[in-house]
């Protein structure tokens, strides 16, 4: 079964063609970033602007990349759901146009889903149930991914994201957006002990995360640091923030583990792109015996070919959209209704 998957919830808009979930076809990628680095974060009226011009070309040129014509296809898939509204918009309404101009079925793929279902393409032989650390820009949760189209939400951030929290702080230390990556790439180096960073924690939640308070001790080392006229060192200090978010998301995903006995885990979302992230929770799944899969760095970010691997288990859980399909900012990963 061969999907056309379409991605437009942020700064990317992307289009793929998947082959019964696990096989990518074509997947095509415009990236936003150069045009959003000077506002230093993303601008949502102009992300939706750049996808309205760019969907077209974008989607026409995975279908020639994998070698198909629109009557090769089995059904469209299309991001609905969370998001930059504006930006799923376009991504939304371009695959409804497909779907009533080619006759082929609609198939509505929530945003969080479809980053664990990136582990389906680098780990071919990976399935259901596992226990998922799902990290972005928006979302900082730990899953309990019983099947395909069944999760339930074990821990939640209360308020930042890991991925904002980091892009916060890179952008307090003068570093361009994307600060998340900017922060990983110029910590590697770096001291995580230098500076001393709250080890936040969420009374009465042991599996949940609040990173915003990380995030304003950072930028208060950095005021105080100023007004003394000693100059920070960003390497240390980016390496003391990873390591203190990543301290936080591998401590709580472990104790999910233990709690709910998944001897099974995987990371997906931008995040868990993280260089230290990914080594800390190798560690600790080696020591413990337990099975960690990780998407492949260039899967990471947001992409339509994770888009496609989780439409296919969509498709055969009969979970298709009609024309009136509207796009939604928020929607829990367990509900997913459109
Ligand atoms: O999943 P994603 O591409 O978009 C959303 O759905 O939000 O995640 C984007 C987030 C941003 O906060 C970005 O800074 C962060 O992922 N990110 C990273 C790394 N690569 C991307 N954060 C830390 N280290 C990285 N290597
Ligand atoms: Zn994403």
């Amino acid at each position: 079964m061969k999907i056309l998957a379409i991605e437009s919830s942020c700064d990317e808009t992307a289009a793929a063609v998947v082959e019964d979930g696990r096989k990518v076809l074509s997947s095509v990628i415009a990236s936003q970033v150069s045009e959003h680095i000077i506002y230093g974060g993303v601008v949502p009226e102009i992300a939706s602007r750049m996808h309205a011009q760019a969907i077209s070309g974008v989607v026409s040129k995975a279908l020639d990349d994998a070698n198909l014509k629109y009557s090769d296809l089995d059904a469209v898939a299309v991001t609905y759901a969370p998001g930059l509204i504006g930006a799923l918009l376009v991504g939304v309404n371009f695959a409804k146009g497909l779907s009533y101009s080619t006759g082929l079925p609609l198939i509505p793929v929530h945003h969080l889903r479809s980053h664990i279902a990136a582990n389906y393409i680098t780990s071919q032989e990976f399935e259901p149930p596992f226990l998922c650390l799902v990290v972005s820009g928006g979302h900082s949760h730990i899953v309990a991914v019983n099947d395909y189209t069944d999760f339930k939400i074990i821990g939640r951030t209360k308020d930042d994201a890991a991925g904002e929290c980091m892009d916060k702080a890179a952008r307090a230390m003068g570093l361009p957006y994307p600060g998340g990556v900017n922060l990983d790439k110029i910590s590697r180096d770096g001291n995580p002990d230098v500076y001393k960073l709250p080890h936040p924690h969420v009374d009465g939640s042991v599996y949940d995360f609040s990173f915003s308070g990380l995030k304003t001790a950072v930028v208060n080392i950095i005021h105080n640091s100023k007004q003394k006229g000693i100059e920070i060192n960003v390497p240390d200090l980016g390496a003391s923030c990873i390591e203190t978010v990543a301290d936080c998301l591998v401590t709580n995903t472990v104790k999910a583990a233990e709690e709910y006995g998944f001897k099974k885990i995987a990371l997906a979302g931008g995040v868990s792109a993280n260089s230290r992230l990914r080594k800390r929770m190798n560690d600790v799944c080696l020591k413990k015996g337990w099975e960690l899969y990780m998407p492949d760095l260039s899967l990471c970010g947001d992409n339509a070919a994770m888009v496609g691997a989780q439409a296919y288990y969509e498709y055969k859980n009969n979970t298709f959209a009609n024309l009136d399909l509207n796009a939604y900012a928020t929607m829990p990963i367990d509900k997913a209704d459109y």
